[in-house]
């Protein structure tokens, strides 16, 4: 379901405003509000062929400013689907969803691009890196969109931590599925958001990179104390998790 995301979209998580200006965000609204995600009987169906198909039913949840997530269940059982609704980029049938105080679910498509936008890191289980762009140019259009004038160097330093210092001036295309992940995370990280949604984010790194990938996670986690909800199968991943989010055809079973 989240493979099939506009170009507007795209635009609108990688537009973020200024650092500053989310860790205000995020420090006054999370003084009132004890979590910065909270969901209330939460769920999505749509008619098929075969009748009514329930995705998520019934999930509540309250993640708390600067918590580490893992989403775990088996295939189908609706995990991009509720990232992608936490993240605003579709829209549930049931119940709320209030982003840092705000209700996402009462908001248009511009309302929830705009959260996106003050608040969301997204990195998508197909990268959707922009074809015509180089790795380099594909992480620092994030912040060319907020007119920083750090981009190049910013994006540069961004791609070096994630091992790729030697391919920034590659298209999409000239890079394996390893490597377009990871700048596809280091799109999603240039910005520093304060959540960051990650669809299976070390699915097609080794080991090695892998760990380095989940150290990256960790200490932005840590030094910006961005809030991490990864969807992932691997076990390294989810131990370094505080919490463990486990779905079986669309309900949520541990918590
Ligand atoms: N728009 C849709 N129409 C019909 N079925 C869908 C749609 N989106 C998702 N699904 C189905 O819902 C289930 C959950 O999908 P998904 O959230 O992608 O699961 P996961 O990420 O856990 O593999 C799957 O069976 C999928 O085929
Ligand atoms: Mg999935």
């Amino acid at each position: 379901m989240n493979e099939i995301i506009t170009a507007t979209k795209i635009r609108g998580i990688m537009q973020s405003q200024s650092l500053n200006n989310i860790h205000r965000i995020s420090s006054r609204q999370t003084s009132a509000i004890p979590g910065i995600i909270l969901t209330e009987n939460l769920g999505k169906s749509v008619i098929t062929s075969d009748g009514m198909l329930h995705i998520l039913s019934s999930i509540n949840l309250i993640i708390k400013s600067g918590e580490s997530i893992a989403i775990i269940g088996e295939s189908g059982s609706g995990k991009s689907t509720l990232i992608s609704l936490l993240a605003g980029l579709d829209t549930p049938t049931m119940g709320s969803i209030r982003l840092n105080g705000k209700c996402l679910t009462s908001m248009n498509e511009d309302g929830r691009a705009g959260l996106r936008n003050e608040l969301i890191g997204f990195v998508f289980q197909s990268f959707q890196l922009l074809p015509g762009l180089t790795a380099l140019e594909n992480v620092m259009l994030p912040l060319e969109l907020r007119g920083d004038k750090h981009a190049k160097t910013l994006a540069t330093e961004l791609l070096a931590r994630v091992n790729l210092s030697h391919r920034l001036d590659h298209t999409p295309q000239k890079l394996s599925g390893g490597e377009q992940q990871r700048v596809a995370l280091a799109r999603a990280f240039v910005t520093r958001p304060a959540i960051l949604f990650a669809d299976e984010p070390t699915g097609n790194l080794d080991s090695k990179t892998g760990a380095t990938i989940i150290n990256l996670l960790f200490d932005l986690n840590l030094e910006n104390h961005t809030t991490l909800i990864l969807v992932t199968h691997d076990q390294a991943l989810a131990a370094r998790c505080q919490r463990t989010i486990k779905l079986d055809a669309g309900h949520m079973v541990t918590d």
